[in-house]
């Protein structure tokens, strides 16, 4: 089940990562103290149709919203609801769309107005890892080394890395082979190839990895320390001498 696309597919795949990519930014714009995480999650809905693609979040094992939005302890697939946006808070943003029959992901952790040196720092490490991660990646390149390389850097640091959720291959599908963890030995795992895509997802905490599902809801991942946490996500497509960021 593991895909490597055609040019034909990955051209087809542009479109929707590129309206991710759009709607991240047209969030970056309006975000801001006051907004309640559903207001984002509309803002978001409201982008992603104007384009004539659709959200895959929205009914994905039935997940209500269009956006994950997870504001400081909540690592990921925080549900758009009443939580009020707070000025210093971090709030991670999650979109996949879906157009031409193919998916694009991608997340950014924003900063709320006045935001912490510690959370700032956080934040910027958080990206600073998937950046190492596609650093010499390209076809041949053991699919491990990315989870080293966000490991390593994020631990360096004195932060936990969340080894419960992973990243992944995407196209047809939101979640497609392989699982790409942030965590990993150097060396190890398959040899990626030129055509895979995959979704290169580092989830950063201030403090512990460990994290804890909630039950009530089903989907809100929290730190269990409640300490902040951050999340930085990019559609990637591997390359024979390379990679090409499709989302951004
Ligand atoms: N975008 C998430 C990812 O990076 C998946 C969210 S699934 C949802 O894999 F249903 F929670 F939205
Ligand atoms: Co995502
Ligand atoms: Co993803």
């Amino acid at each position: 089940m593991l895909s490597v696309k055609s040019e034909q597919e990955i051209e087809l795949m542009r479109e929707p990562c590129r309206i991710v990519k759009e709607t991240l930014e047209y969030v970056g714009k309006h975000i801001c103290a006051g907004m309640t995480t559903k207001e984002v999650d509309e803002l978001v809905y409201k982008y992603i149709t104007a384009n004539g693609a659709t959200p895959s979040s929205l009914g994905y094992c039935g997940y209500p919203a269009s956006a994950c939005v997870s504001v400081n302890e909540v690592v990921v697939h925080g549900i758009p609801g009443d939580r009020v946006i707070e000025d210093g808070d971090i709030v991670s943003v999650d979109i996949t769309a879906e157009k031409n029959g193919f998916n694009g992901d991608a997340a950014r952790t924003f900063m709320i107005g006045n935001v912490s040196e510690e959370k700032r720092r956080l934040v910027e490490v958080a990206r600073e890892c998937f950046f190492k991660a596609i650093e010499g990646l390209k076809a041949g390149t053991p699919l491990f080394d990315i989870g080293y390389a966000v490991q390593t850097h994020a631990e360096s640091h004195g932060y936990g890395v969340v080894r419960a959720l992973v990243g992944h291959g995407i196209g047809r599908e939101m979640h497609e082979d392989p699982s790409v963890p942030n965590y990993g030995k150097k060396g190890t795992g398959m040899r990626l190839k030129a055509g895979m895509t995959i979704c290169i997802e580092p989830m950063i905490n201030m403090g512990t990895y460990k994290v804890i599902f909630d039950k009530r809801d089903g989907w809100t991942v929290t730190t269990a320390d409640k300490k902040p946490s951050a999340h930085y996500e990019n559609t990637v497509l591997i390359r024979e001498d390379g990679v090409e960021i499709l989302t951004l």
